[in-house]
């Protein structure tokens, strides 16, 4: 419908393996949290947390928000964060993260945006609708 023969057309059937799969995707959520967990607006929050567990959900949640072959096994993201006192400066500082994360790689611009988009997306669930964070 909107072919446009000049714009070149983002194909992301492949995103997964161009960026280099798992062991892309393990080397940028190591790369993260270690940026995560030095910001000092953001470490309270992982204090209590099993590193191993979030470790092995996050690589869930990349592949299947990426397309790669595993499946998302853990909790609804609202479940998850609900009443730990997130405001919306720490999703804001969070994803900033991410962004930079991706940034410090040889990816290309256009892949990066394409991580950071479908991570980013989920940042609204996250928080709650209507801003309801309950604590
Ligand atoms: C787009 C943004 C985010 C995504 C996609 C995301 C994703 C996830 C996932 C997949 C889990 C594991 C769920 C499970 O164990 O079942 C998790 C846990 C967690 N997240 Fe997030 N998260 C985001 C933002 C944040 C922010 C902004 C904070 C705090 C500032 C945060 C703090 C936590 C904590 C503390 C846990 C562990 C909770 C627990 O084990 O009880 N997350 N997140």
């Amino acid at each position: 419908m909107t072919d446009t023969a000049d714009s070149p057309k983002p194909n992301d059937d492949n995103l997964w393996d161009r960026i280099g799969g798992q062991d892309r995707v393990d080397a940028l959520l190591e790369a993260f949290y270690v940026r995560v967990l030095d910001d000092p607006e953001l470490a309270p929050f992982f204090k209590d947390t099993p590193m191993d567990r979030l470790r092995r959900m996050q690589r869930e949640f990349f592949s299947t928000a990426l397309g790669g072959p595993l499946t998302y096994s853990g909790r609804p993201l609202a479940h998850v964060h609900h009443g730990l006192g997130i405001k919306p400066v720490h999703v804001q500082l969070f994803v900033e993260h991410l962004l930079a994360t991706l940034k410090d790689t040889d990816l290309g611009e256009d892949d990066v945006q394409r991580i950071y988009d479908r991570i980013h997306i989920q940042a609204d669930e996250l928080i709650g609708r209507a801003g309801g964070l309950g604590g």
